[in-house]
């Protein structure tokens, strides 16, 4: 083959966002769009979720296999003790608050300087733990810092979820509460191929170190097209209000040609299973902790409604419910502000991103696609 033909060949095989294009192979999670199905490391979602702690996930993750009890102990207590940040790694975000800087690029900010205390010569799974069990410190430490509140130092006698509600708030959080947000991190931990983790997957290739992977990945993540946009299906939910309004609300904006925040997906063209699970879960710590349950009746109400007018005004576009719906509904039931829900999900994608970067890793390959030109040719 000539250099003309090979280049011709690159020209026609252009994917603009690279949609269909497979870049990588994994075993950490599938996602069937057609189906609605999410595996979690070769397990369905549903029956993973709810029934096990985030630290369970990370090793299903990290290591191919739910852990036995020994190694779970030794997992929670090595995230446990790795969470304190660094004084100057505070005064940071110290500063970042006065600012009043975004709390997801606090996080980025902050993320980028963990590497001060820790050793190169560790091995990557430290490294890795120590990311993991420092960004839910972050996140909280910045939060109050940034309300005028003083950081609540790590319990390492609570695992990492409810833990990261203990720094938040300073109360211990209930059960219902830490299963609720147990089961949010399990759910939202891996997604396939998406933008932040083929980001942390494309750093990591050049055999750089986990901590720029996780920067890059954060760094996506804070994009509105990612994770960057949280709290708009919400919004709508109290903007209806009472479910009588429902239906009127709903249509207005459909003929306005707006769209429904919380509905339709790229991939899940049937409900997307995080949606079942998250909706499931948000119900239970509902009823658990004597939370809002009008509320929680409202947004199934608005759900019903949506799903019923999109499949009327974009027949065969099977527009459902997506994973922010619920994720919303269930973070709230948390207590936690809008500006929390990206960080929170950036704390359990982490996992994830982790885990891609040890997968790719393994396969000791650069990751170095083509670009198609298409400006002029010039002489001088
Ligand atoms: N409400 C009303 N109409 C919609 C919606 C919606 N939520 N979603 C898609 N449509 C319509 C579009 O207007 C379009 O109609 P048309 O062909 O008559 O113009 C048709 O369905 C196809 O839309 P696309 O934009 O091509 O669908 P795509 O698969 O690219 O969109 C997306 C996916 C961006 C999530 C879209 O459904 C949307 O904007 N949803 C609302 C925002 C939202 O919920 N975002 C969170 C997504 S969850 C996640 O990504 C983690």
């Amino acid at each position: 083959m000539t250099i003309t033909e090979k280049v011709v060949e690159t020209q026609n095989g252009f994917k603009p966002g690279l949609e269909g294009v497979v870049a990588a192979e994994t075993r950490l999670s599938h996602v069937d769009g057609q189906k609605g199905e999410l595996l979690i490391g070769g397990y369905p979602l549903a029956e993973l979720a709810s029934d096990v702690t985030f630290e369970e996930t990370v090793l299903l993750l990290w290591h191919g296999a739910l852990p036995n009890q020994q190694e779970l102990a030794a997992f929670r207590q090595q995230v446990a003790t790795l969470r304190t940040l660094p004084t100057a790694i505070v005064d940071l975000l110290a500063a970042a608050a006065q600012q009043r800087i975004p709390t997801m690029t606090a996080l980025r900010m902050a993320a980028g300087t963990l590497d001060l205390d820790s050793d190169p010569r560790e091995e990557k799974e430290t490294q890795a733990a120590r990311l993991l069990a420092r960004l839910p410190t972050i996140v909280a430490t910045y939060w109050r810092l940034l309300h005028g509140q003083a950081p609540i130092a790590p319990d390492s006698a609570l695992d990492h979820a409810a833990n990261y509600l203990y720094m938040l708030t300073g109360e211990r959080p209930t059960q219902a509460q830490v299963r609720g947000l147990e089961t949010y991190l399990n759910t939202v931990v891996d997604h396939g191929l998406n933008a932040s983790t083929f980001a942390a997957r494309v750093i990591i290739a050049t055999d750089t170190d986990l901590t720029s992977a996780l920067v890059g990945a954060l760094g996506a993540l804070k994009g509105p097209l990612h994770g960057g946009a949280p709290g708009p299906a919400l919004d709508m939910v109290f903007e209806i209000g009472e479910a009588v309004r429902a239906d009127a609300y709903l249509r207005a904006k459909l003929e306005r040609g707006e769209r429904l925040m919380g509905f339709g997906h790229r991939v899940y063209k049937v409900r997307d299973p995080r949606a079942e699970v998250l909706s499931q879960a948000a119900e239970q710590m509902f009823r658990a902790g004597g939370g809002d349950m009008a509320l929680y009746t409202l947004v199934k109400t608005v759900e019903q409604t949506a799903v019923a007018l999109l499949a009327e005004y974009k027949p065969g576009r099977n527009l459902q419910t997506n994973v922010e719906f619920y994720t919303a509904l269930l973070l709230h039931g948390l207590g936690l502000d809008t500006d929390l829900f990206t960080p929170t999900f950036a704390i359990s994608r982490a996992a994830g991103w982790l885990a891609h970067c040890f997968e790719q890793q393994a396969t000791g390959r650069l990751i170095r696609p083509q670009s198609r030109y298409v400006g002029p040719i010039r002489h001088r």
